[in-house]
Parts: structure tokens; C-alpha cells; sequence
């Protein structure tokens, strides 16, 4: 079902969180990814090449995610304010007593839009959102939202400037272009932002389900399969 979508997930890596499930749309390609998360959207013809996704809910379409990226990270998986930060205070696994403390913090999950490329190494942190066409520079910390078309770089990420001038996110705003296959887009004239913007103004509608969908659960290292 996966190759008949030519959707690539790494299955027969062992290193899957207890319950995880996942919509995958056509063309999504991740190979090296450890999937921590619960619930994850994955948009078409977005790729990941290598890294850890754990508080995650969506990655939008048509994203490029380069190597050992991780999304997702807690700041506070451990308690600050405790006598210490380790878990044998609060888990059975990492103690021989049982003190009957728990501590978890709050999951919060990372949402990135479409078009989005994040560089190489980068860390994003759990809750962050981040806006269509935004780019994250390689090794960054990112630790607040990121705007539309913002490049952000540095720990923690600062904007450094934009991808376009005002006037042209604005106008890319009303054209969700990546509700577009890569075949209905291929008129486009992608490398004059100008042209394009003329092209997509002819477009009376966007439709939303465009892309073929396919469901997969993993559940005590068991993988199932829903989709067309
Ligand atoms: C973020 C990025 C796209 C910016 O590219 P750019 O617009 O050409 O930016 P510039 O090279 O003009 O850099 C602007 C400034 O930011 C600095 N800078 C660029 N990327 C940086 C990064 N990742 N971290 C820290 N500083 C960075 C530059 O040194 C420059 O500093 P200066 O103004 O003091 O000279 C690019 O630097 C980047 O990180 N790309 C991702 C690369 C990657 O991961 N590739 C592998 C996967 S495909």
C-alpha cells in the first residue's frame, strides 16, 4: 500500500514510541526517522532524511527536512525544581524504590506548515509552530513560533529576514499551492515568484483532497494498515 502511494516509511526499524499513528499522504518519503510521537499527519511529498520526531501532531506538504533533525524536544522532560533532575525519583525502571512520585510534563506537540525546509541538525522544540514556506537554518534551536516565509537561525533562532517582500507573501497567502500535485503545478513558472503569482491568480479553486491518504498504526512494534 505504501509503494502503490510511493510513500517510503522506515517499518522495519525497530525504534517506534509504545502507540503511534500516522496519516501519510502520497509521495511522503522519511528513511532514517525514529517516530516518538502519537498522532502525525504527514503531507504529500514532504521528506525527512534523517532524525527523532517526538511531540509532533503535523508536518505540512512539500517539506524538506535534511539530516538528524529532532522535533519535538521537552525542556522540562525532567523536573527542575526536585532535589534531583533523575527519574529514580519518580520511576520505577530507573530505581529500586518506589516512592510513588510521578512527574510528567505537558505534551505539547510542534505544527509545521507546508513548504517549510528545515536545514541539517536542527532542534525544534516541543509546542513551536511554524508557518508555511518558513526555513529553519542548520543547527538551530527553535523555541518559539516561527512566522510564514521567516529564515530563522541560531540558538535560540532569531528571523534574519524573509523569503519575500511583504507585498508577495501577502499575495502567496490567498494561492495554497500545495494543494496541488507536482503534475498540476507543472505549468508553473516556480523560479520567477512574480510569474507565478500571475499564474496561480487564474485559479478559481483549491481542493483540499487532492492527495491519496494512507493510515498506518504501530502498536507494540505491530504495523497496520488503512488507506486506498
Ligand atoms: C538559513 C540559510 C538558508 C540562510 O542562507 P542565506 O540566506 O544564504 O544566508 P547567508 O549565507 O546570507 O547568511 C546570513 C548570515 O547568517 C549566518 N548564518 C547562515 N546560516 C546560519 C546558521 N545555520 N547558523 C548560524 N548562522 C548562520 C551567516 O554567516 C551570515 O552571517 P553574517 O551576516 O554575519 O555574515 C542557510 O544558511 C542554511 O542554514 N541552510 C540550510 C543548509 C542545510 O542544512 N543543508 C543540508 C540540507 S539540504
Amino acid at each position: 500500500m505504501l509503494e502503490k502511494n510511493s510513500i517510503k516509511l522506515p517499518l522495519t526499524r525497530t525504534n517506534y514510541g509504545k502507540e503511534v499513528s500516522l496519516e501519510v499522504e502520497q509521495g511522503a518519503r522519511f528513511n532514517r526517522v525514529d517516530f516518538h510521537c502519537r498522532n502525525l499527519n504527514i503531507g504529500a511529498y514532504s521528506y525527512m532524511h534523517s532524525g527523532e520526531l517526538y511531540m509532533v501532531a503535523k508536518i505540512g506538504r512539500y517539506c524538506s527536512i535534511a539530516e538528524r533533525v529532532i522535533i519535538g524536544v521537552d525542556p522540562v522532560g525532567h523536573p527542575l525544581d526536585w532535589l534531583s533532575t533523575h527519574p529514580f525519583q519518580y520511576t520505577k525502571k530507573h530505581s529500586p524504590i518506589d516512592t510513588g512520585l510521578t512527574y510528567q510534563s505537558k505534551w505539547q506537540d510542534v505544527e509545521i506548515g507546508n513548504d517549510v525546509w528545515i536545514g541539517q541538525e536542527a532542534m525544534i522544540m516541543k509546542g513551536v509552530k511554524i508557518g508555511n514556506g518558513a526555513v529553519i537554518g542548520a543547527r538551530s534551536i527553535v523555541t518559539q513560533d516561527v512566522p510564514e516565509y521567516a529564515i530563522v537561525i541560531g540558538i535560540p533562532a532569531k528571523i534574519i529576514k524573509y523569503r519575500f517582500s511583504d507585498d508577495v507573501i501577502e499575495k502567496l497567502k490567498a494561492y495554497p499551492w500545495w494543494c496541488l500535485s507536482p503534475a498540476e503545478l507543472r505549468l508553473i513558472m516556480f523560479d520567477d515568484i512574480d510569474a507565478a503569482l500571475e499564474q496561480m491568480s487564474d485559479i478559481k479553486s483549491w481542493d483540499d483532497n487532492t492527495f491519496k491518504k494512507v493510515s498506518v498504526s504501530i502498536e507494540k512494534k505491530q504495523v497496520f494498515f488503512k488507506g486506498e
